[in-house]
């Protein structure tokens, strides 16, 4: 067949547009908060009935795909990409936001063959707006096509980054240096909005120049690279060279030029990849 992830990328949309009305319904309610990996990495039982609810329906009609999803890794699932069909899932990204109420939320869901990304699907839950990037057929936000900026000049960016979860004395002094860094550099400002899938959806919509972050995963990745690649972005690892998904560190920019000089702006700061167990 000419499209032979057709049914998945539809079942994809579907999936994360259900996801999204329960979640912009519970973002108002009452909420169990726990902690993960640090006092920062928060997780609802709103995230944990979403990756069900989703990795049960694509289960169901796909019952030979792998799955990685963030809180199913977080029980103690494997998370390798093999060259299986592979779905990659964030059921609530930015749940800090959604603990808060802070209306920055969405649902994340990227597929893999063979390694490569096939397509991506992002939907902002309060806003209503749905990402989506399928390879070689370009991105889009609800009907409308994404372009990538076109700015190679750090004085004249907007760059967006997040925290990522680890908020020792060492980790943060690199954090807050990378972004002295970018801004010693003249770059006209850097934002925060606590939702490495909304951010990057920016960077794809042309709403920023650049995006780095140190400790992210590949459920925040996944769909979204695709849909930066299909409006005409870069996305690559943090030293430069090729994207590594299980690395937890990203560039991505409108342009390869900004890339690379924020590549060689900002300092390595170590967290472990997602396939080390
Ligand atoms: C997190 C958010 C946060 C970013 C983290 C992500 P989650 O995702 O996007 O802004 O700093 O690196 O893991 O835990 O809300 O799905």
């Amino acid at each position: 067949a000419a499209d032979p992830w057709r049914e998945c990328a539809e079942l994809a949309v579907q999936l994360a547009l259900q996801a999204g009305q329960i979640i912009r319904k519970a973002l108002t309610e009452e909420k169990q908060v726990s902690t993960k990996t640090s006092a920062a990495d928060l997780v609802t039982e709103t995230d944990q009935f979403v990756e069900k609810l989703i990795i049960s329906a694509l289960k169901e009609k796909f019952p030979s795909h792998r799955f990685i999803g963030e809180e199913s890794t977080a029980a103690g699932s494997k998370c390798v990409l093999t060259d299986s069909p592979t779905w990659i899932i964030d059921p609530v990204d930015g749940t800090c936001n959604f603990v808060h109420r802070f209306p920055t939320v969405a649902v994340s869901i990227g597929f893999a063959v063979n390694q490569e990304l096939e397509f991506g699907v992002i939907y902002h839950c309060t806003e209503e707006r749905l990402y989506t990037g399928r390879r070689g057929q370009g991105a889009f936000c609800n009907e409308k096509r994404l372009q990538v900026s076109k700015e190679t000049d750090i004085s004249k960016a907007l760059i967006l980054t997040e925290i990522g979860p680890k908020r020792d004395p060492e980790t943060l002094k690199l954090f807050l240096s990378n972004m002295e860094r970018l801004l010693k550099a003249q770059a006209h400002g850097v934002r925060v909005i606590g939702s490495a899938t909304l951010a990057l959806c920016h960077l794809a919509s042309g709403a920023a120049d650049a995006y780095y972050q140190f400790g992210l995963h590949c459920w925040d990745l996944a769909a979204a690279t695709v849909i930066i690649r299909e409006a005409g972005g870069t996305v690559i690892d943090t030293s430069g060279g090729p994207l590594d998904l299980m690395s937890c560190r990203v560039i991505a920019a409108g342009t390869k030029e900004m890339a690379m000089f924020v590549a060689q702006e900002i300092q390595t700061i170590d967290y472990r990849r997602d396939d080390e167990n």
